[in-house]
């Protein structure tokens, strides 16, 4: 029995710190049941019915709600600086909008400019997360140059910076693009250290010369940033990074999968037996390009991102792979600039800061579209918002998923409350909201991190700076399993035969 020694600091954390979810069916992306939650410490410590737990437990009635592990975002930037600017979304607020939305972790890009080392940027993204985030953080490494210098540090990331991921970019030329040779050299170093190649796909020799030729038309607004990157721009790119780590069968995860020629390149791929996994956005999920042709010059310039959304029809098809398991897993891209920052580009497209928001809505955006609209169960829901992330990056059963011993990351879930997204009422700091106006069902009632209640009753209490970063191990067997395997299964295999011994003919060298 522990002696408090100052009481009344001693109970009200442990009140804090020990919480009874009671009565509601938990989601796991395998199963759902009746079970009641008991947590301590931030760990799940029981699970089950007629639990026995100490005295002094909060108890929350979870009856007919679903309790289910709070989401995992693959893919933000916060504070990112970007086109002369930096989003305005920073660690302490893009985090504290994640836990309003359900969100519990986030995998941020450390993203620097060329010439910057990768330990180095590293560090300074270390320094800028540690001390705000309110949520547990992991990071992905973008490789925006390549040479020997970049290349030795990856085995210390892999080994001793818990970075298991590494992004490359076919676009943004002369800023972070690789060349194919350069991006085969990282997918065979990626490789042999166990870790995962990310891509950008688009092609950007292709923009480059889209973007000229736009402008030389006169086309300035947002509407070029579309016209300038057309559906087989992404398709093309994304069939070419496919075709890359096949080669040196490497595995492969497609950052923010925004077209349909580039989600059926992941599904086929996937069909033949690559290890490639595809991560739509709550962006591309949940809006389309039309808004580019707005008239209102901040409303279109609002949804320039990069690759950039596609036409009306887009985001159904891209949900229904998502349902049925062509596609992976789901992030955001949040990188968030306001209007006087996206008016760098008013008079010139190309100079718009790419990104738009996603961290607080994601959650309830893919329930609406998926699960209200009933293409996929919530166990479905579950591993598409967390489980599979987890499996992926090497953190599963710790995140993304209700069990003993896993971290204390879980949501109570009201299924048939609604909420309508807003601007206006959103915890981001950013003036503008692409989901405006969507009406969600789905919404987090209670929103448990680190096994504290952080959101309740519609109040938010976040904390600046507790988020832990999580180390994401290289060899993640949902991953490298089938790799391996693969390296044995596909080696070339020599043909034994009897030597020729006939005649050569001789080569006669010219004088
Ligand atoms: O528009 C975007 N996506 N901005 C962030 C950088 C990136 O390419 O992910
Ligand atoms: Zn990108
Ligand atoms: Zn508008
Ligand atoms: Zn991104």
């Amino acid at each position: 029995m522990n002696t408090p020694l100052k009481k009344f600091p001693i109970h009200l954390q442990s009140a804090q710190n020990r919480i009874l979810l009671k009565g509601g069916k938990v989601v796991n992306h395998d199963r759902m049941f009746d079970a009641d939650v008991y947590i301590e410490d931030g760990y799940i410590k029981q699970l089950g019915k007629d639990l026995v737990i100490p005295g002094g437990t909060r108890t929350i009635d979870a009856t007919g709600k679903m309790v289910m592990p709070g989401g995992i975002d693959t893919h933000t930037h916060m504070e990112l600086p970007f086109g002369g600017t930096v989003a305005v979304d920073d660690f302490y607020h893009g985090t504290r909008a994640a836990l309003a939305g359900g969100t519990t972790m986030i995998m941020d890009f450390v993203l620097d400019g060329k010439g910057v080392l990768p330990l180095d940027a590293y560090n300074k993204w270390m320094d800028k997360a540690g001390a705000k985030v309110c949520c547990d953080f992991s990071f992905h490494m973008g490789l925006t140059w390549w040479n020997d210098k970049v290349k030795e540090e990856l085995p210390i990331l892999c080994k001793e910076k818990g970075i298991n991921s590494f992004k490359v970019f076919m676009a943004y030329k002369d800023l972070f693009m690789l060349r194919d040779d350069e991006i085969l050299d990282v997918l065979k170093t990626c490789k042999s250290l166990g870790a995962i190649v990310q891509v950008h796909a688009e092609n950007g020799d292709v923009i480059d010369e889209n973007c000229k030729k736009l402008l030389a038309l006169g086309i300035t607004g947002p509407e070029g940033h579309l016209m300038a990157r057309p559906e087989e721009v992404e398709e093309e790119a994304t069939h070419r990074a496919i075709m890359l780590a096949d080669q040196v069968n490497c595995p492969l995860y497609v950052v923010h999968v925004m077209c349909k020629g580039a989600a059926d390149a992941v599904r086929r791929a996937r069909m033949r037996g690559a290890v490639v996994f595809g991560e739509p956005i709550a962006a591309s999920l949940g809006t389309d390009g039309t808004h580019y042709f707005n008239k209102c010059w901040r409303h279109a310039a609002g949804h320039v991102m990069a690759p950039p959304l596609k036409d009306a029809t887009t985001p159904e098809y891209l949900l229904n792979l998502l349902a049925n398991g062509d596609l992976e897993c789901t992030g955001t891209d949040n990188c968030t600039f306001n209007a006087d920052q996206k008016a760098l580009g008013k008079d010139d497209f190309t100079k718009i800061p790419n990104g738009v928001n996603g961290v607080e809505d994601r959650m309830s955006v893919i329930w609406e579209k998926g699960v209200h609209s009933g293409k996929m169960d919530p166990c479905r829901y579950v591993a598409v918002t967390s489980t599979n992330a987890a499996k992926i990056f090497n953190i599963y059963p710790r995140k993304g998923h209700i069990a003993v011993g896993s971290d204390a990351d879980v949501l109570v879930w009201d299924p048939t409350a609604t909420r309508t997204i807003s601007a206006a009422t959103h915890h981001q700091k950013v003036d503008f909201n692409i989901f405006e106006g969507m009406e969600c069902h789905g919404v987090p009632l209670i929103v448990i991190s680190q096994g504290r209640v952080v959101l309740e009753d519609g109040q938010l209490h976040a904390t600046r700076g507790v988020g832990r970063f999580i180390p994401t191990p290289c060899y993640s067997q949902y991953v490298y399993n089938r790799i391996q395997t693969r390296d044995v299964s596909r080696a070339p295999q020599k043909v034994d035969r009897e030597a020729y011994d006939g005649p050569v003919i001789e080569i006669k060298m010219e004088d």
